[in-house]
């Protein structure tokens, strides 16, 4: 995989592996002569135009290695414009979404794909002339050619998206190339590789013990299995820092996973008061992730020197992935829109030194969890949803002011900030609050987000006291009080969701406390379920009605909570999290 800097080129690579052929991700600049000996090459979109200065490139000379190529979006333009007597032309407007794809020409990428077809299409420029010895193969309304291929070099482009699931016989179109184009076999299983991983951790650890800090998410909690498995109990050690910011019973399960697997090899480090006492007064989302991100950096290097982990019989361990570990063709940084605060400086110097074992680094995330599935780690840890590294903090919301609630035209303002994301850029707005909630709502947000300048969300009344005129926000922060209510929310939330098989059906359920209420019941609470691949946009999922309603009520009896609101909002406009 070539990554010419598109959201999608991951999500190819992915595709690929999961149709059994082992794919890595290079930079599109890759000299030609590193890519010799390989089965086949797939070039990714990318948002750029050809004729940009600096827009991602490909060396010409890898269209004559003999090795067959595949363009798709920006890959295909990339050929047009490299290859002799290849034309792009510069599009005003774009084509995003559905498409309808006709075949013009068969050939060997179209073998058993239906003439006319329904693909996915995101594009502005488009190839005008195909390259000398290629053919034009498909077309759609408002792009002539949308496919094109030199069959005899083996070389093919196409301009729609076979990778999204979208694309009608996109998989038909990724085979023909991968098996009957490219000659691959379907030989790469995740879990083979268990025996090659254990022996690379070995083969790094050289003698040294590994340390690592548990979060007990999944990555983190495979790769520590993995070390566990190739080195023994006695080289092996990981601690657990409780923020007191986690959810109702965490702290134990991740104490009873780990320690089931590794005994007295596993701690807990207990700093819950230390940061509470970071966050009291902080409202400011950007400041409160600072806090929490420096309060981490400080407690993961004191347990790093006081354990001695730091002296040079001890190496860092971490479960970072495959999408984390590459540097990528071309993309341009995007905007911070939300700090993660992951990645700490303290551990900087292990990391610097080389004293770092990383032993999921060539796997995907559902990768990754088959693995764990095959070393035995049980279902209920493998099937979590994410959690952000933060933790309640950041959907624990804090208030500077009282303010009433304000009327709209189509509802009510509450005057709470959250974070959103539009055209790239962060926002930190307002939410319009709906009086009824209906299905349909959900198609009506986007549309008065637009219509709206200073809101970035919308919510819908569920349950709890109607009187929306009378809410007004109050002046609060992150509190153990308040914490203490978040939590009970959201495990009332997490058991029914379970139980009625809704958790299943959707990616994640963040469960937000508003400072947004009535004398006496100062708060609200917010449900967020919502559907996603990867978390870099997603949909508001609506509840069944009967759930809804059940969860309602119980949450309802929750002192100081005023009302219960359901977040209709995709993201874009708004994010996942509200902060
Ligand atoms: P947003 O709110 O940016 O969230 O739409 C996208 C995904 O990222 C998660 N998230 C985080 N994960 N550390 C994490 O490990 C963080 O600081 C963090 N902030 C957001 C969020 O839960 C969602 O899955």
């Amino acid at each position: 995989m070539l990554d010419a800097g598109g959201q999608y080129c991951h999500l190819i690579a992915r595709r690929v592996r999961e149709m059994g052929v082992y794919a890595e991700v290079r930079p599109s600049e890759t000299p030609a002569s590193e890519l010799e000996g390989r089965r086949g090459i797939i070039i990714s979109g990318g948002p750029a135009s050809v004729y940009e200065v600096g827009s991602p490139t490909v060396d010409p000379a890898l269209f004559s290695l003999g090795i067959p190529v595949l363009g798709i979006c920006y890959g295909m333009q990339l050929m047009a414009h490299r290859i002799e007597g290849g034309k792009v032309i510069k599009g005003s407007r774009g084509e995003y979404g559905m498409a309808t794809l006709e075949t013009t020409a068969q050939d060997r990428l179209f073998e058993g794909f239906q003439p006319v077809s329904e693909v996915w299409m995101s594009h502005r420029d488009r190839v005008g002339e195909t390259p000398d010895g290629f053919v034009a193969t498909a077309t759609t309304a408002s792009c002539p050619v949308a496919a094109m291929a030199n069959d005899w070099q083996k070389l093919y482009g196409i301009q729609f998206h076979p990778e999204v699931v979208h694309t009608q016989g996109g998989k038909i179109i990724l085979g023909n190339f991968l098996f009957s184009i490219a000659g691959c076999a379907q030989d790469w299983e995740p879990t083979r590789q268990i025996e090659e991983i254990e022996e690379e951790i070995r083969h790094t650890a050289r003698g040294r013990n590994v340390f690592f800090f548990a979060s007990g998410g999944v990555d983190s909690t495979v790769a520590f299995s993995l070390c566990l498995r190739a080195l023994g109990k006695d080289r092996v050690h990981a601690a657990y820092v409780d923020t007191g910011l986690m959810r109702e019973g965490e702290t134990e399960f991740v104490r009873e996973v780990f320690t089931s697997m590794a005994g007295d090899s596993f701690e807990v480090v207990d700093a819950r008061q230390q940061f509470l006492a970071h966050l009291k007064d902080v409202v400011e989302p950007e400041t409160k992730r600072k806090l929490i991100g420096e309060e981490f950096v400080a407690v993961q290097s004191r347990v790093l020197e006081t354990g001695h982990f730091l002296n040079g019989n001890w190496i860092l361990g971490q479960g970072t992935i495959y999408p984390d570990t590459i540097e990528s063709g071309g993309t341009a940084k995007a905007e911070v829109i939300k700090t993660h605060h992951n990645r700490v400086a303290g551990i900087q110097r292990l990391v610097e030194k080389g004293r770092l074992v990383e032993p999921l680094a060539q796997l995907y995330k559902d990768e990754v969890r088959s693995v764990g599935r095959a070393i035995g780690l049980p279902d209920a840890l493998l099937d979590r949803h994410p959690f952000p590294g933060p933790g309640l903090a950041i959907r624990c919301l804090g208030s500077a002011r009282v303010e009433p609630a304000r009327r709209a035209s189509s509802g009510w303002i509450l005057p709470v900030l959250s974070v959103g994301v539009q055209g790239d850029s962060r926002t930190y707005r307002q939410t319009l609050a709906l009086e009824k909630y209906s299905e349909d709502a959900f198609q009506a947000a986007t549309e008065l987000i637009n219509h709206l300048s200073d809101v970035n969300r919308v919510v819908a009344f569920v349950a709890g006291n109607p009187a929306l005129e009378n809410y007004a926000s109050s002046v609060c922060a992150v509190d153990s009080l308040r914490l203490e209510r978040l939590r009970r929310a959201d495990a009332i939330v997490r058991r029914l969701s379970v139980e009625s098989g809704f958790e299943d059906r959707i990616w994640q359920f963040p469960i937000v406390l508003l400072p947004c209420g009535l004398p006496g019941q100062p708060d609200s609470i917010v449900l967020r379920p919502i559907d996603s691949v990867d978390g870099m946009t997603a949909r508001a999922v609506p509840m069944p009605a009967g759930l809804l309603e059940q969860m309602s009520q119980q949450l309802l009896t929750i002192e100081g909570i005023a009302a219960v609101f359901h977040d209709l909002t995709n993201k874009p406009p708004a994010t996942i999290e509200w902060e």
